[in-house]
């Protein structure tokens, strides 16, 4: 039986990914660790460790004391919070992924797991059905470390064979962890307002589409890609990942099928740029011509889920 580590298991998707992993792998076979001193209550049945991915002899020491066959690497500051700390981010988005990325090539561990996303495309990328292969002149801090964070990946593969497979995440809609610093955050943030005032403010106008996708997606799409015959992931650097775009319109006028009062009033603040600069569409042909990807969730599908599972009293 493999041992897997996830590192930054508290977040929005360590901690759905944890989950799933230990529901296939069995519950001591999947590490999480995360910075927080204490394990999430979602992660509490299985093993947990404290680990700051910035402690790089913490991080070496322990992988090689643990050998994990497989290490997803998810800690990382997302676009907005990335724009209030832009060194910080650049640190723990690039130092991370090194520390890692060096221990594989030095045989510690087998296959990494390390996220990109939608960020990595900028202003002067074909916003619709944005391709695969395309222009990419992120202008975001966070759009920049991933972008060079997937040139690093392509080339440890290339260069010392490093098994590293990575997904341009869109933005991503889930009940079980609220996300933290991301400008899709409205897409989760407007379900727990709904349910429990009626009434949502945007910080993205009406008309802002953006790719997004439901965690269940997510996640059984980064076990896919994870459980691929090595030959079959032909691209190193990020797969394109598509879903369901969406409006915030589109969005509020779905949930009010459901919750015929809801309300919705838009404020755009700076995250407003940043959303500007990001596709609205994605194609994501390769990931399905590869390794067979194919989405379950549509808005409406998603809607439904989310409207029925969030908990309002989670916001504070
Ligand atoms: N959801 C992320 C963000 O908004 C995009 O990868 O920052």
């Amino acid at each position: 039986m493999k041992k897997i580590l996830v590192i930054g298991a508290g977040g929005q998707i360590g901690t759905e990914l944890v989950l799933e992993l230990r529901k296939r792998h069995g519950v001591n076979q999947v590490i999480a660790a995360d910075v927080k001193e204490e394990c999430t209550d979602a992660l509490k049945d299985g093993p947990y460790v404290k680990m700051d991915v910035l402690d790089k002899e913490h991080v070496q020491e322990f992988i090689k004391k643990e050998q994990p066959e497989d290490v997803y690497l998810l800690a990382a500051l997302l676009s907005a919070t990335a724009e209030k700390h832009p060194e910080f981010a650049w640190k723990l988005n690039m130092e991370g992924l090194f520390t890692i990325l060096d221990l594989a090539k030095e045989g510690h561990i087998k296959k990494i797991f390390w996220p990109s996303s939608i960020a990595v495309f900028g202003p002067t990328t074909p916003r619709v059905q944005t391709p695969q292969y395309t222009i990419m002149e992120p202008t975001t801090v966070y759009g920049i470390s991933k972008l060079a964070g997937e040139r690093w990946c392509e080339y440890y593969f290339n260069k010392f064979g490093v098994d590293v497979r990575s997904i341009r995440y869109p933005g991503l809609i889930s009940y079980t962890s609220l996300p933290g610093g991301g400008t899709t955050d409205y897409a989760v943030d407007i379900f727990y307002h709904a349910k429990k005032s009626g009434e949502y403010t945007s910080f993205l106008t009406n008309d802002s589409a953006l790719p997004m996708m439901y965690m269940e997606d997510a996640i059984r799409a980064t076990i896919e890609l994870m459980d691929a015959p090595k030959e079959q992931v032909k691209i190193r650097s990020s797969y394109n990942l598509a879903g369901i775009s969406f409006t915030p319109e589109d969005l509020a006028l779905a949930i009010k099928e459901i919750i015929p009062i809801f309300k919705i009033k838009y404020e755009p603040d700076f995250r407003q740029d940043i959303a500007n600069s990001w596709p609205d569409s994605i194609d994501d042909s390769a990931a399905k011509q590869d390794w067979g990807w194919k989405e379950k969730y549509d808005l409406k599908a998603m809607v439904q889920t989310m409207l029925k599972n969030v908990d309002p009293s989670k916001l504070i």
